[in-house]
């Protein structure tokens, strides 16, 4: 069977969803791969480098679609690029199915065989394939140095003979995947880190980092976390606690990243404008859940904002497509590792289990039909996994973009 790997074409999207490792370990699958020209330019692979994988380069999308009955991408085709898919072709991507269901719809019209990555349930079994992980842990080592560089201070402490600088204070928001490699990056450049998160799982993970554990109800956080792992929506008590906790914690630290979200819930606000106004001239804050709507209501989706007290609101999207090259290679990593177990080995035909949980918990379109369970209204089996990240996390169920 032949996979084609085609240019994205969404605006801010700089990633592709193949790297020259994965389409050499495709072709040992027993697949043929064709990559559309240019696809994985601003990811810095070039098409020499998949030639030199073993792929084909083909001039443009429809030429690489030719005949291929697996396509790869990073999101969910648009209006105009699915005519050239051709019926029955097995599509894999980040496709913001519960947030898109027009778009879903406009797939099982084409006759796709869609997988939506971002539903991958959360199982250890598909930890490989979590496409949510990899990008997340990219996006929240980004934010730091995204903050570090509007930030007109130093991170680390330093002892000069000119003088002490302090370190920097640092408060990370939401301790997930995000969250985590936000503290450790923080923590390596020598800031003073503290955190908080309604998951109470979440403060020995703070801890081993080596940052602080910022509380605000531990009774009411007892019951903050769903089977799957993910945050509950928290109840108007908790977030009155949380304000009152957070806004004396947040007018002495100097950058605060926020990454809290909630699986198909618009981000939940947790600094608001009166506590932005309480902050240091200087200070920077980094919302990372901007395309679910924002942690913080001044954040602005793809722009960095000054407010009038002089703090700065960074509010890229797609940040893990700031990092293209390695956000590109951990995804076509994880298409790669859902791919595998569908191949026979001896056959190195695709044989698959439709009754398989991670068959069945991304499977979005099929035969003409959309079928997830959590767009057909039927009783959802296991909880999916959840979010944005398109942004360069697409949530599952992303609200809208506020898009300002
Ligand atoms: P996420 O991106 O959905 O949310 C980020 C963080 O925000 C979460 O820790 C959440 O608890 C927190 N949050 C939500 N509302 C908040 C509020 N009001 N105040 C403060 N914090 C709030 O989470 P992510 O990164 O996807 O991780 C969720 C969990 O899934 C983690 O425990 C992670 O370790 C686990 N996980 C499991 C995998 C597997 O087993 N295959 C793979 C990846 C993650």
């Amino acid at each position: 069977m032949k996979i084609a790997i085609v240019k994205e074409t969404r605006a801010n999207e700089t990633r592709v969803a193949g790297s020259p490792e994965v389409v050499k370990k495709l072709i040992g699958l027993g697949f043929q791969v064709v990559v559309q020209q240019d696809a994985g330019r601003d990811a810095s692979f070039t098409d020499a480098a998949f030639r030199d994988a073993g792929a084909t380069i083909a001039k443009d999308a429809r030429a690489a679609l030719k005949g291929a009955g697996m396509v790869f991408k990073i999101q969910a085709p648009q209006a105009g690029e699915i005519p050239a898919i051709k019926k029955g072709t097995i599509l894999v991507a980040s496709l913001g199915a519960l947030s898109n269901p027009k778009e879903m719809q406009a797939l099982a019209r084409a006759g796709l065989t869609s997988f939506a990555m971002e539903l991958m349930p959360r199982i250890s079994r598909a930890q490989s394939m979590d496409i949510l992980s990899s990008q997340s842990n990219l996006a929240g080592y980004k934010a730091v140095l995204d903050a570090a560089s509007e930030f007109g201070r130093a991170f680390p402490m330093m002892m000069t003979a000119a003088g002490t600088v302090p370190p920097a204070k640092v408060f990370i928001m939401g301790v997930g995947v995000a969250g985590l490699q936000a503290i450790a990056t923080a923590k390596r450049l020598g800031a003073i880190v503290t955190a908080t998160d309604v998951r109470p799982a979440t403060k020995e993970q703070v801890e081993s980092l080596g940052g602080k554990f910022l509380e605000v109800d531990p009774e009411m956080e007892k019951d903050a976390q769903t089977e799957g792992g993910y945050a509950k929506e928290m109840p108007p008590a908790y977030f009155a606690k949380q304000k009152k906790v957070v806004a004396e914690h947040i007018t002495k630290q100097d950058i605060v990243i926020t990454t809290a979200l909630i699986p198909g819930r618009p981000a939940p606000v947790l600094v608001t404008e009166q506590v932005v106004a309480t902050m240091k001239p200087g200070a920077v804050i980094v919302d990372l859940a901007v395309e679910a709507g924002g942690n913080c209501p001044l954040s602005k989706l793809d722009q960095v904002v000054k407010t009038k007290n002089g703090v700065t609101i960074i509010g890229h999207g797609n940040v893990a497509g700031r990092l293209a090259e390695d956000a590109s290679a951990l995804f076509a990593k994880n298409l790669l590792n859902f791919i595998t177990p569908l191949v026979d080995p001896e056959t190195k035909n695709l044989a698959i289990d439709w009754e398989d949980e991670i068959v069945k918990g991304t499977l979005v379109t099929r035969d003409g039909k959309v079928v997830h369970p959590m767009l057909t209204n039927k009783k959802p089996g296991k909880k999916p996994g959840k979010k944005p990240a398109g942004k360069a996390k697409k949530p599952a169920s992303k609200p809208k973009p506020k898009g300002k």
